[in-house]
């Protein structure tokens, strides 16, 4: 009887224990996520798994998509700057400022055989190169048949040169759908566990970290729990190292580069050397009669004339939403102010402005911080970090009572050097957390980090940053959110377009739009337009001229009028 007791309750602490053992098991494998598939051999940083392009999908004859036309799979005859023609379908000898001319474009392939279906990425520009007078829009008139009609309006006199530019031949948009989703990824992360250990010793771990599940590998889940936003490293195979020690992250450009080319092939990749080149065929300059004097009166006029800029414009916004005349942006949205400096610091006064986002929108922080010394001072950053480092950044202005801050977007932003993972806040959780009041701003620009994923990732997080703003809205009313569209950039190679073509970057701008048409509460700075029609050359942080204008945009929003004199 006894004997049997003590067996008993012997039975009962070995049951405890292995209870509180599953227990613990549990809730290791909650971070660690051994998939059914689980390995044990851990592949090395460098031997990572990679899904191979498949046969169909490389071969051209089962694409929908291909013209018939085509002598297609042995030889890609894409879209051809040099073969395909535009003409001016009403033109006469002289026109006058605001006409509308229609634009045909016919496209050619290599072989100049003319092609029978659409696809292909075309811009329009007007351009008057002793005024910097400029006009653009994206041509989205596609006939499927190979032709495409774009309607531009005069919008100055002289002497106008039609630019039609091949961004992408429908060839090369193939191939960017195609791989817009790879696996692992087209840009992909390196993180770092370390650890010193009790001896003084360093330990360290380098895997990889993507914003999604990694196959077949064990992982440790970084998910935001407020947000559920994806980020998994690579569990460490060093049993010295757990998941809490990840500490540092990086973009890997190297491997982005080797996953991204082994997805495309040779062929394919040629087709990318036909990249923004102006149809050689092109209307000839058209006349646009009108005395320059009194045109610039009148457009100043016009400009006085428009409502003062206001949240909620862009939901009528025109296309495009303005033109150049000597470098300044004459918006057709809202009246523009032209801020002196006395005019910045007056309109700054007594504010706090709160900047989130990519590097295009650091630039608006140190346009500020870096030109208004010493009424404006910025927290000590040496020279040589300012690019590549994602930190948080400060300025302040005693005087004035001004204080601007920046902060990064979280992953999957791409830092050229580690970073502490600790400096990685996504924004709708910035924007829950800010104390704000009626003299708050604050600035929004995310785009760019996200043409190597699917469009619905960039859909969600724009979403939720939206939602997060309505929210802080409730909280003050008043407070301004201002959103800014992603612009035009350089391409140094091949590679670079594979990764963040100008394609990508319209749909993520076509989905911002999208996002804030039924927002009448939030404004919207639109650096696309403003940066295809720019008259300096393309770059991922948008030139000085251009830069200007975009800020007088956002500081038109902050202050729409100009103070009444005492
Ligand atoms: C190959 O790729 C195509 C297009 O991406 C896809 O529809 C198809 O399911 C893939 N086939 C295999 C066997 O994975
Ligand atoms: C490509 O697909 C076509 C039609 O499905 C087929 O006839 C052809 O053999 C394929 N070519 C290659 C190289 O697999
Ligand atoms: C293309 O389609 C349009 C509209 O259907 C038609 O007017 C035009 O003639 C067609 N062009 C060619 C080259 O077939
Ligand atoms: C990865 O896992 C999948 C099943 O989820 C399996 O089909 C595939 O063969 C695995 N790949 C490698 C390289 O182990
Ligand atoms: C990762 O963690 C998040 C948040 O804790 C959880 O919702 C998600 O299911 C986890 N993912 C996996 C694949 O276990
Ligand atoms: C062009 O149109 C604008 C807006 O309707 C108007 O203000 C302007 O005076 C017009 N310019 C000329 C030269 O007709
Ligand atoms: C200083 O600026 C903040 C906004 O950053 C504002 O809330 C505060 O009222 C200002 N102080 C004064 C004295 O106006």
């Amino acid at each position: 009887m006894s004997c049997q007791r003590s067996t008993l309750s012997l039975l009962r602490i070995v049951l405890l224990v292995f209870i509180s053992m599953v227990i613990v098991l549990i809730e290791i494998s909650s971070k660690w996520l051994p998939h059914r598939n689980f390995k044990h051999d851990h592949p090395t940083y460098k031997k990572m798994v990679f899904t191979k392009p498949n046969e169909t999908s490389l071969n051209w004859s089962n694409d929908p998509f291909t013209c018939l036309s085509q002598s297609i799979s042995t030889n890609i005859a894409p879209t051809s700057n040099v073969f395909s023609t535009a003409e001016v379908i009403n033109a006469k000898a002289s026109h006058k400022v605001n006409d509308t001319l229609q634009i045909r474009i016919t496209a050619r392939d290599v072989n100049n055989v003319i092609k029978t279906c659409g696809g292909d990425y075309f811009r329009v520009k007007l351009y008057t190169a002793e005024t910097q007078s400029s006009w653009s829009i994206d041509v989205t008139n596609d006939l499927g048949n190979g032709s495409y009609i774009a309607d531009v309006t005069l919008r100055w006199p002289g002497k106008v040169a039609v630019i039609v530019t091949l961004v992408h031949p429908s060839e090369a948009l193939r191939v960017l759908r195609r791989i817009r989703d790879l696996e692992p990824g087209r840009t992909v992360f390196k993180g770092r566990y370390l650890r010193t250990l009790d001896s003084g010793m360093d330990i360290s771990e380098d895997v990889m970290c993507l914003p999604k599940v990694i196959r077949n590998h064990s992982l440790c889940n970084f998910t935001d729990e407020r947000l559920g936003y994806p980020w998994f490293c690579v569990a460490p195979s060093k049993n010295t190292l757990s998941c809490d020690d990840w500490k540092l992250y990086v973009n890997d450009p190297k491997l982005g580069e080797k996953y991204t080319m082994r997805a495309v092939s040779k062929e394919e990749l040629n087709i990318f050397k036909i990249h923004k080149l102006p149809i050689k065929h092109h209307p000839p300059p058209l006349n646009v009669v009108g005395d320059s004097n009194r045109w610039k009166k009148s457009v100043f006029a016009y400009q006085d004339s428009l409502p003062s800029c206001r949240p909620g414009q862009h939901l009528h916004n025109p296309s495009p939403s303005g033109f150049y005349s000597n470098n300044i942006w004459f918006s057709d949205q809202c009246k523009l102010r032209r801020f002196t400096k006395t005019d910045v610091l007056q309109c700054l006064q007594n504010r706090a402005v709160h900047i989130f986002g990519d590097s295009t929108a650091r630039q608006f922080f140190w346009e500020f911080a870096d030109n208004y010394k010493p009424n404006i001072v910025a927290g000590k950053i040496p020279i040589d970090l300012r690019k590549g480092l994602v930190r948080p950044l400060y300025a302040k202005g005693a005087k004035f009572n001004i204080s601007i801050d920046f902060k990064f977007h979280g992953f999957p932003n791409r830092p050229s050097d580690f970073i502490s993972k600790e400096t990685i806040t996504y924004i709708v959780n910035e924007l829950d957390g800010l104390k704000v009041d009626s003299r708050s701003v604050i600035l929004i620009c995310v785009g760019t980090h996200y043409t190597t994923y699917p469009l619905e990732m960039y859909e969600k997080r724009m979403r939720d940053i939206k939602e997060a703003a309505q929210r802080l809205h409730k909280r003050s009313p008043q407070t301004l959110v201002v959103f800014k569209s992603s612009n035009t950039r350089e391409y140094n190679n091949r590679l670079h377009q594979l990764h963040n073509s100008e394609w990508y970057i319209v749909t993520l701008d076509l989905a911002l739009r999208e996002v804030l048409k039924d927002s009448p509460e939030l404004a919207f700075i639109d650096a696309w337009d403003m940066t295809i029609a720019q008259n300096s050359k393309d770059s991922v942080h948008p030139r000085q001229a251009v830069l200007s204008n975009l800020i007088n945009n956002f500081l038109s929003y902050i202050c729409p009028d100009a103070p009444s004199p005492l």
